[in-house]
């Protein structure tokens, strides 16, 4: 540990995540066995402004490894986005003999980060959040748990509509990103998968691959929407006049966000929490821990900002995202995907595209030969 730095402060900001206990256990446990005190903050940053501070020990964060949610709380602080508001927030953690922070959250919580690092307290990023939205960063901290729980949801919801002979549209959450719809729609063999990066709008040529799905016999359809495409419900009842197929919306909702945290998602929070108190050992401020084709290391924040923006871009530049994918929306058992390859591209490296299996893998090497 650098000699400055004796007490680390850890919060936990934006959406909780299931895993977050692990990194801010692995934080505590880390720091302390490098002669560090470490302090929880409640609540993110608003902890900080309300100066809710808990002296943390080996004990307090046993047996919460297994734990969704956050013992240490969360919550969107809004005026942390003010200069002034931010220049009092480090003139508290001063106060209070922090010299240093742990933020664990996604990218809002990544600026706040940023502007008390520039107000002099060193900062360093833990990627939390379900959606995976945080650019350069192939993973994030309770992506893997939420998406095993969709699967296992969208697994019962095929169950009944397969009774019923139903259509039956289960909306994601992901805010403007669409990794859970992606990852949950393939592993669910959802029949169509909408993404607020690829999709078109076009309703139309939806309910037709339903019409042309029945005529060949299928019986039931899942379509697995995300929230950033949103009106689940509306859809159905469009559906449903179009098609005269029973038709019904399920918003699988918070129910994502909870829960106990996988194998992936304990590991992996694990090391990033360690690296974290290892990055701000060694002086570092204003980094970003990043999960990299397995390896975890690190990046300048202000680099990830510059590459990201994927989700703040308009729409056209956005449906870059999946570029040479093929069909997203996909038809029944017949698609090709080009998975990871935005992230990959933003680092600047060679896109990988994989093809995921299919009934139909040659009929889509010949649609398209230039993708492997
Ligand atoms: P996430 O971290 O999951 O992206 P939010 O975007 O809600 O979640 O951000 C979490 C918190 O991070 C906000 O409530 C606020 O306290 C802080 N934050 C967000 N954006 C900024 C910003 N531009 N400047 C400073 N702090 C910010
Ligand atoms: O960022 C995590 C997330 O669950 C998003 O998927 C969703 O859009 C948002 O948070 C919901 O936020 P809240 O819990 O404030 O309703």
């Amino acid at each position: 540990m650098s000699k400055e730095i004796k007490t680390i402060g850890v919060l936990t900001s934006g959406g909780d995540a299931p895993g977050m206990n692990a990194a801010i256990r692995a934080v505590v446990r880390k720091a302390i066995s490098n002669g560090v005190a470490v302090k929880g903050i409640k609540k993110g940053y608003m902890g900080i402004l309300n100066e809710e501070f808990i002296d943390m020990d080996q004990k307090s964060v046993a047996d919460i490894i297994q734990k969704g949610g956050t013992i240490l709380g969360t919550a969107r602080c809004l005026e942390f986005k003010e200069p002034d508001v931010q220049k009092y927030g480090a003139e508290i953690c001063r106060k209070h003999g922090i010299d240093a922070i742990v933020v664990i959250g996604g990218d809002g919580s990544y600026r706040g980060a940023r502007d008390l690092s520039e107000r002099g307290i060193p900062c360093v990023g833990i990627p939390g959040t379900i959606d995976n939205d945080i650019a350069c960063c192939d993973y994030t901290i309770g992506y893997d748990t939420a998406m095993n729980t969709v699967m296992d949801m969208v697994d019962r919801i095929r169950d009944t509509t397969e009774s019923h002979d139903r259509c039956s549209i289960v909306e994601v959450m992901g805010r403007n990103a669409g990794y859970i719809a992606l990852w949950t729609g393939v592993a669910n063999g959802a029949e169509d998968i909408l993404l607020p990066e690829k999709y078109d709008y076009n309703e139309q040529e939806l309910i037709n691959n339903i019409v042309r799905s029945r005529k060949r016999g299928k019986t039931h359809h899942i379509i697995v929407n995300a929230e950033g495409i949103g009106h689940s419900t509306s859809m159905a009842k469009r559906i449903e006049a179009a098609t005269g197929i029973e038709t019904r919306a399920t918003i699988l909702g918070h129910l994502q966000r909870g829960g106990s945290p996988t194998c992936k998602d304990r590991v992996y929070a694990s090391l990033m929490g360690a690296y974290a108190v290892d990055l701000l050992a060694k002086g570092e401020s204003n980094r970003v821990v990043i999960e990299d084709d397995g390896k975890i290391t690190d990046l300048d924040r202000q680099v990830k900002f510059e590459l990201v923006p994927a989700y703040y871009e308009p729409y056209e530049r956005r449906s870059s995202l999946y570029e040479d994918s093929g069909r997203i929306r996909i038809p029944s058992g017949c698609f090709s995907l080009a998975f990871g390859i935005s992230k990959k591209r933003q680092q600047g490296k060679i896109p990988d595209v994989y093809i995921l299996g299919c009934q139909c893998i040659e009929h889509h090497r010949q649609l398209h030969p230039h993708l492997r």
